[in-house]
């Protein structure tokens, strides 16, 4: 009993302690209500009406009619789930439709979808990789690539690891060069990118990449949570933007909860052989649950709507430029790309924090991004823009900027 009282009490001191350095140093997160669907404008509580310029709510379908009435078709016919793995009892068709409606809009042989893309990272490299592998990775990939990377160390003990500079490809082929000399390497080298970056907004350099993989025998994984119904001319994503086909990415990983749908649900794709060997043997695959079927149901809707109604990527790229030319017509400095995040760099945390304060009190939710998030002096207000945003909404906020800039 002493124990345990010691372990509570210590539990207790630490992570209040934890907290308040969090509080005093203005990291302390404070999570939004938000009192209604997600859309261009939301009701937050304190605030009421605002201009929504945070979400990841590219293609404006999170609320679309059809995407949420075959969720509750969904619910109404399969019920709330198998309440088993998939492996066990069964997977319901919706889940069949969802993984071969994300192969056909990647163009690829096969999927398998997960809670989350989260997991789908954690059930990549653990599962494909064997002792020998390396896997190697741009600096800034999102952490679930990061933490899958990790995993696959721990799990498959001898697969190693290595990091290249940020889009640097000089760096890459260094990495390449030395993973191909190293006595330790002596299975598959694998190469992983971020399609599009969640913090600076810029794409990977998909064909000197794949070009890189090629000459060193490489395998190629693409996260495209944020390119895929963003990029290329009928939103396939970042390798469409670049002119190439599904096929030329080895393996993809991707999201459900933005562009396509934006509930939840991740999801891998790439050869027939890959996926089922997930199936066989990836941990996420064999305990735990699938995706609730009324998600499974929203997001094979949403994607649907994607592939039959391109003008919605198109609005979304007219919107991205307005907004990029309006924001650097009041004068801020916006990372250059074309993709639907726009970051406003604007150096210190306090700053950005502050700013983004401002903003919401003038009607505009955009988050401030700061350090450990990004580097020192580099803290951010991420706007991301929406094909659901109207000329007015863009308007309000190049205003808002505006005032903000005067005020500077
Ligand atoms: C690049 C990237 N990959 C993966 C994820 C995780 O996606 P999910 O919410 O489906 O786990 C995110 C979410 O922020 C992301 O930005």
């Amino acid at each position: 009993m002493t124990t345990a009282t010691d372990g509570s009490t210590c539990f207790k001191q630490r992570t209040e302690a934890i907290l308040s350095e969090l509080d005093a140093t203005g990291q302390l997160k404070h999570l939004q209500t938000i009192e209604g669907a997600m859309g261009p404008s939301i009701t937050l509580r304190g605030y009421g009406e605002v201009d929504c310029f945070c979400s990841n709510n590219y293609l404006g379908l999170a609320n679309h009619p059809d995407v949420v009435t075959a969720g509750i078709e969904g619910l109404q016919r399969y019920g709330a789930g198998t309440a088993s793995v998939r492996f066990i009892c069964g997977t319901f068709e919706p889940h069949e439709r969802l993984e071969s409606t994300i192969a056909e809009m990647l163009g690829v042989e096969a999927s398998y979808t997960f809670v989350s893309c989260w997991t789908a990272s954690e059930a990549l490299f653990p599962t494909l990789c064997d002792p020998g592998d390396i896997i190697i990775s741009d600096a800034l990939n999102h952490a679930c690539i990061i933490d899958g990377m990790r995993l696959a160390t721990v799990i498959k003990k001898g697969v190693q690891k290595a990091v290249y500079r940020h889009s640097d490809m000089t760096d890459l082929r260094r990495v390449l060069e030395e993973a191909r000399a190293s006595e330790a390497v002596t299975g598959v080298m694998w190469v992983v990118t971020d399609g599009v970056f969640s913090m600076e907004g810029d794409l990977g350099n998909l064909p000197e990449i794949r070009a890189l993989c090629d000459e060193f025998g490489a395998m190629l994984v693409v996260d495209d949570s944020h390119g895929t119904g963003v990029m290329g001319e009928t939103g396939r994503g970042t390798h469409e933007y670049w002119g190439m086909k599904g096929s030329d990415i080895d393996l993809f990983t991707g999201t459900l909860g933005k562009a396509l749908g934006g509930g939840a649900g991740g999801y891998i794709a790439g050869s027939r052989a890959a996926i089922d060997l997930i199936v066989q043997r990836g941990r996420p695959t064999l305990f735990s649950n699938a995706l609730p079927v009324t998600v499974a149901c929203s997001a094979t809707k949403a994607i649907e709507i994607l592939m039959s109604e391109p003008e919605r990527v198109a609005k979304l790229r007219s919107n991205v430029a307005a907004a990029r030319a309006g924001i650097r017509d009041v004068g801020f400095e916006v990372l250059e790309s074309p993709t639907a995040i726009c970051p406003i760099i604007v150096g210190e945390t306090a700053t950005a924090i502050s700013m983004s304060n401002r903003l919401l009190e003038a009607g505009v939710f955009a988050i401030g991004f700061g350090y450990p998030v990004v580097p020192e002096g580099e803290a951010r207000i991420r706007v991301q823009i929406s094909a659901a945003h109207e000329s007015q909404h863009i308007h309000r906020l190049v205003e808002a900027l505006r005032v903000l800039k005067s005020e500077s």
